[in-house]
């Protein structure tokens, strides 16, 4: 049985994907988490809710051992509108949260999905039936950091 954590729910993608798969999965079996609470959110009350701010390793290693987790979702992040402004808290969610994402995967051996972007993409890449590998030159540092974010995870031994 999948015991599946969702980091950042209360985000665009969060609060579609959670419902999803609480209907799926049963509630019992998804945890949703973000960094604060949001009292009338219907993610918070329908279902198993957890702080967690994925730049703090021990809430994640909580939250991993208390539901046994299997699974992990991990949509926590700054966009390009936030990011571009800060560079250095964007690299301390994206890439310095994702690896303390990765050492828990690593270490409860759970499976991962992390999702990419067409940011990283940039002038150089063919804009028509763009290759599955094709030129990745970003231009924007939340560009920068989800290519990363793709090696980091290829990376991460099966
Ligand atoms: N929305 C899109 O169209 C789109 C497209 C491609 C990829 N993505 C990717 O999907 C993921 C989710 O995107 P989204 O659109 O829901 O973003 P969003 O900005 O709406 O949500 C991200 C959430 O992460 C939270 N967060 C930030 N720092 C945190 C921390 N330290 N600990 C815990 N939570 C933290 C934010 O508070 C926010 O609620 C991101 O990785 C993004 O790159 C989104």
């Amino acid at each position: 049985m999948k015991k599946i954590l969702v980091t950042g729910v209360l985000g665009q993608i969060g609060t579609e994907l959670v419902p999803y798969l609480r209907k799926i999965y049963g509630a019992d079996n998804v945890i949703a988490s973000a960094r604060r609470i949001k009292k009338n959110s219907s993610i918070v009350k329908e279902g198993l809710f957890e702080l967690l701010d994925i730049t703090r390793p021990e809430q994640i290693e909580t939250i991993v051992n208390k539901y046994e987790i299997n699974t992990i979702y991990h949509l926590a992040s700054l966009l390009s509108a936030t990011g571009e402004k800060d560079p250095l808290a964007l690299w301390e969610i994206n890439m310095n949260g994702l690896l303390k994402i990765l050492e828990a995967v690593r270490t409860h051996r759970c499976s991962l999905f992390f999702p990419s972007s067409i940011a990283v993409f940039g002038p150089d890449s063919p804009p028509d039936k763009t290759p599955q590998d094709t030129i990745t030159r970003p231009t924007s540092i939340y560009g920068v950091s989800k290519i990363s974010g793709e090696l980091l995870c290829e990376l991460l031994p099966p």
